[in-house]
């Protein structure tokens, strides 16, 4: 039985993996996006990004007729009961959030209603864009329709799981009739489903987000004093943690946050406060504390090793977190950058995000290799800047044999002082005694 009609505009990670989840629980369910080659690579049962379980639950719903890929927004919303807004907002150089994509499609989807819709927003938008939306579709169709926020916590790397296991739900509209067929819509994946106003629910996803960043930079400045003082960060955070009102999660110190949502999130809040004449001091802290702490693994390097020029460093590790190939605003970006201004050689590798990373960072001293010992093979240091576990599966006296001298920052403390114990490594890792 077909439960609900969903048109998703946007095959982004919040689109396709929503759309592939609504299907999984018998919606039916039409991905759209502009970009023809990823329709064809999604028509062919290819995925454009590294998401675990992705592959197979598209196959699985694709199989079942419930979900289908095409460029042709308006059948797809001519057809649907709920048509879900998942188009990228990406950061203007100024950090505010580009509207630009998300407008277009409302405009797109105003010309081609033909009866009532909910249009719910999942893409991460500044409080007052969908009152905007509205205007632009009321402007441009004469249909009835109910605006909605439903914003996306998911993150890459477990989309599927935190889909389908979400903590919450938060709807935000003044409809009555979007409320129940949203809710009805996300019923079977929790109850715990907070129904509020338009606006609160666009500074929820925002407020969720910048207070995670906030946990990280907190943890990382309390690392680098515990480097100081000689305590161990994991001890504190696990101390911490136990504390219900903290909680134990986005504690884990390291190289600072990357990825497409914290930097441009946290960015585009200040500006949304900075719009209504409020200095958010303790999150443009936040940014601050974050685009430094990356550079703690140059200062290690350099204790280490004096003047980097002429030296050769392997990097384990390019994409911003693991299980993912997203590479956008990855750490490893700056601190290759800053090595190669220091006149030294990089051998990297990372298991899935390389291409990506590469076709960003090209340099003459730069060499992408096919597997972590050819990283490490001959170099004066290895960087760990990913925890991907193939890392953490290598012994550390096989890493050893491989590296020129044994000098190990690890950015991302994967390892442990029992396996260290034996070794020679001359060892750094953040907010924990050497
Ligand atoms: C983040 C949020 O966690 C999601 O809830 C949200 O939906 C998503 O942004 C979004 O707005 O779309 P994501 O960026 O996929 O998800 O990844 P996270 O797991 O949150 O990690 C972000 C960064 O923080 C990574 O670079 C990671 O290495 C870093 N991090 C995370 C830490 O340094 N320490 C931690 O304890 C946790």
């Amino acid at each position: 039985m077909i439960r609900m009609k969903l048109a998703v505009i946007g095959t982004g990670y919040v689109g396709l993996v929503s759309g592939v989840c609504f299907s999984d629980l018998g919606n039916d369910v039409t991905c759209v996006d502009h970009a023809a080659g990823k329709i064809h690579m999604l028509q062919q049962g290819e995925v454009p990004i590294y998401e675990p379980g992705l592959k197979e639950l598209i196959k699985k719903s694709t199989d079942a007729g419930r979900l289908r890929f095409t460029t042709d927004l308006a059948a797809a919303v001519r057809n649907a009961d709920v048509v879900i807004l998942a188009v990228g907002t990406p950061s203007l150089p100024n950090g505010e959030a580009n509207l630009s994509y998300i407008m277009e499609a409302a405009r797109e989807i105003a010309g081609a209603m033909n009866g009532f819709k909910v249009i719910a927003t999942k893409s991460t938008v500044p409080v007052g864009t969908n009152e905007k939306l509205e205007s632009l579709i009321r402007q441009h169709s004469s249909h009835s329709f109910a605006i909605a926020s439903v914003p996306e916590f998911l993150r890459e790397g477990s989309a599927i799981r935190d889909t389908m296991n979400p903590d919450r739900i938060v709807i935000g509209t003044e409809s009555q009739q979007a409320r129940e067929l949203l809710t009805a819509l996300h019923q079977p994946l929790t109850d715990r489903i907070l129904l509020t106003d338009v606006r609160s629910a666009e500074m929820i996803k925002y407020a969720s987000n910048a207070f995670l960043a906030t946990k990280i930079s907190f943890i990382n400045e309390i690392a680098n004093i515990c480097e100081k003082v000689g305590a161990d960060v994991t001890r504190v955070a696990e101390g911490m943690g136990y504390d219900k009102r903290i909680g134990s999660s986005f504690l884990k110190a390291g190289i600072g946050y990357g990825g497409s949502c914290f930097p441009k999130d946290t960015e585009a809040l200040i500006q949304i406060a900075g719009h209504v004449d409020y200095d958010f001091k303790l999150l443009k802290s936040v940014v601050e504390v974050n685009r430094d702490q990356r550079f703690n693994v140059i200062r290690k390097l350099e204790t280490i090793l004096g003047d980097l020029s002429g030296t050769t460093i392997a990097i384990w590790g390019l994409a911003f977190k693991p299980e993912t190939d997203d590479v956008r605003d990855a750490p490893a970006y700056e601190i290759m950058a800053s090595l190669i201004e220091r006149g030294a050689k990089i051998k990297a590798y990372d298991p899935v995000a390389a291409d990506n990373f590469q076709s960003n960072l090209k340099h003459s001293r730069i060499s992408y290799c096919l597997s972590a010992q050819e990283a490490a093979l001959g170099a004066d240091a290895l960087c760990v800047l990913t925890e991907w576990r193939e890392f953490q599966l290598i012994p550390l006296a096989a890493i050893q044999t491989w590296l020129k001298k044994p000098n190990l920052i690890d950015g991302r403390n994967i390892y442990s002082e029992e396996e260290l114990a034996g070794t020679e490594f001359v060892y750094y890792s953040v907010g924990r005694p050497n």
